[in-house]
């Protein structure tokens, strides 16, 4: 396994292929994950909303209009329904026939190549998806891995919570968007009773918050990035990781 081989003592920087290597590819779709194991990341990052059935589809909007032919909202649609959109042609005709994926079909082919970082979309609009996504991950013995080849991450605080009492193991990661009184020492220390990874807009980051964030022995792995510039100062700062549409960026 990637994850594991490749990485050593000195080398832990971890580059997350944001929904995918989605800077070349249609977003969360298996072409964009294919892409991002081509190009050596060390996981992919993606977003997990749920049908009317019931079902773990992975897309990153609520509503489909954007990144497929049809529209209306996920929850709208049975599964079946969804499997028959086309979810490559608005990024470009040659990805035409992609479909969004379902989470289980990532898990199939792509756990154990490399690591799933999996983000719980919209829990307002599905009461019981932290339910859902533990059973799915407990089904595929993913509840107790030694490692962090899964991670779960989300920007609410509670849901990540809820899904802890159900799977305790599954490393956690809060995603920090903004914040008007910026992040408190209160808050870390809540924070670092629950989850291993706080993952913030890049924006947020100076080399001070990493240090801090550190300090409760939590990493740190910014969203999104999407230039060598960006890449540089947040190697300044100490980050743990990087999550990015171009995941060739950082080995560049
Ligand atoms: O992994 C962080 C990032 O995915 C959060 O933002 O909107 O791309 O899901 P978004
Ligand atoms: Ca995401």
């Amino acid at each position: 396994l990637r994850l594991t081989k490749s990485k050593t003592a000195t080398s832990n920087f971890l580059v997350i292929a944001h929904r995918g290597a989605s800077g070349y590819t249609p977003e969360n779709t298996m072409a964009a994950f294919k892409k991002a194991l081509e190009l050596k990341a060390d996981y992919i990052e993606l977003d997990v909303q749920m049908t009317k059935d019931g079902k773990l589809v992975v897309i990153h909007d609520s509503n489909v209009s954007r990144t497929t032919n049809s529209e209306g909202e996920v929850k709208d649609f049975t599964y079946q329904e969804l499997k028959k959109l086309d979810a490559g042609q608005w990024f470009h005709m040659k990805f035409s026939g992609q479909r969004i994926p379902s989470l289980q079909e990532v898990i199939s082919e792509f756990h154990g190549k490399l690591g799933l970082l999996i983000e719980i979309k919209n829990p307002n609009l599905y009461p019981n998806i932290a339910e859902v996504l533990a059973d799915e991950l407990k089904k595929n013995n993913l509840h107790n891995l030694e490692n962090n080849e899964v991670i779960v991450q989300s920007f609410d605080f509670e849901l990540l919570q809820r899904f802890n009492k159900l799977v305790p193991n599954i490393p956690l990661g809060l995603l920090v968007k903004y914040r008007v009184h910026g992040i408190s020492n209160v808050q870390l220390k809540e924070w670092s009773t629950l989850v291993q990874y706080i993952n913030p807009n890049k924006a947020l980051v100076t080399k001070k918050l990493v240090k801090r964030i550190q300090s409760y022995k939590l990493k740190v792995m910014p969203y999104t990035v999407r230039d060598m510039k960006s890449i540089k100062g947040l190697l300044d700062a100490k980050v743990d990781g990087i999550v990015t549409d171009y995941p060739d960026y950082f080995k560049k």
